[in-house]
């Protein structure tokens, strides 16, 4: 399986430090933001790694990470994004390099405190249709949203069915909804994907939406309309790392992972 890293946009709700350098450069606590995404991949096994960029400072990955030789890889490659038409644009320019095969995908602001291998394995094992990583979160409102098939029903609050979409585990995906005013749980999509090569057909026949962008959450609806999107939970902390507040927290959760491991 290849990996694919989106770290294209400007970066707006990170200026001023955005105009000067790409947001995915910038330090969460003690390494570049883009670091994490890499070692993710690496450490799921994926050597064979894509970066799509844009904007200014798109030449200085070059110069940070050259050919990842730090991460023990032997190649990097690398794509631009004109402009922000959003995640699934940023995607749809890695069909080349994806060629025909399944993909990881991950958003180059998203960190997680535990490996993502399982999710990888899991895939691995059955690479077709989509899957989605979710974690349950305070602030859904930021993110694509999980409604599970059964929320809100009376039988959501007890038994099994209820363990099931409380915990979000083997409870089953009714819809993905971005950013929802009133979001239908607490479960968000984290920016980890995993595709078969359908992935860029569903792409190809995408509108932009109100905000002007292709949607990845319509990307993972398509899959979830044909039966065919899986979901796992992930353990321990997620965060993304692309407003203010939130990378403040990124390099706090970071920095306390560090100075665990360190006094373990
Ligand atoms: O972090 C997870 C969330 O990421 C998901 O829950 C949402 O469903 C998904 O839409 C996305 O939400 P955001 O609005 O927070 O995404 P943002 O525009 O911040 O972009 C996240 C990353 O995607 C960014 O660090 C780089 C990449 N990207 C984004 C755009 C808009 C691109 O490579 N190109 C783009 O044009």
């Amino acid at each position: 399986m290849k990996g694919i890293i989106l770290a294209g946009g400007l970066g707006s709700r990170l200026a001023p430090m955005t105009h000067v350098t790409n947001k995915h450069l910038l330090p969460v606590y003690d390494r570049p933001m883009i670091h994490f995404p890499i070692e993710q991949l690496v450490g799921a096994g994926i050597e064979e790694i894509l970066i799509v960029t844009g904007g200014n400072a798109a030449g200085d990955f070059l110069r940070l990470l050259g050919n990842g030789r730090d991460f023990g890889l032997r190649h990097l490659n690398y794509t631009y994004q004109d402009g922000e038409g959003g995640i699934a644009e940023a995607l749809g320019l890695a069909e080349y390099f994806a060629d025909e095969g399944p993909v990881c995908v991950i958003l180059g602001d998203n960190i997680f405190e535990n490996p993502i291998r399982p999710a990888v394995d899991a895939y691995r094992a059955d690479p077709t249709g989509a899957m989605v990583l979710l974690k349950e979160v305070d602030d859904p409102e930021r993110f694509g949203v999980a409604r599970f098939e059964a929320d809100g029903s009376e039988g959501a609050a007890t038994g099994e069915l209820g363990q099931r979409v409380s915990t979000g585990v083997g409870a089953r995906i009714a819809e993905i909804i971005e950013k929802p005013a009133d979001p239908p749980s607490r479960f968000a999509v984290t920016g980890c994907y995993l595709y078969d090569a359908r992935v860029f057909e569903i792409i190809r026949g995408l509108s932009p939406s109100a905000r002007g962008e292709l949607e990845i959450t319509d990307v993972n609806n398509r899959y979830l309309g044909w039966g065919e999107l899986r979901h796992h939970v992930v353990d321990g902390w997620w965060t993304d790392a692309g407003t203010i507040p939130s990378l403040h927290r990124a390099s706090r959760l970071v920095a306390a992972q560090r100075t665990s491991t360190e006094n373990a």
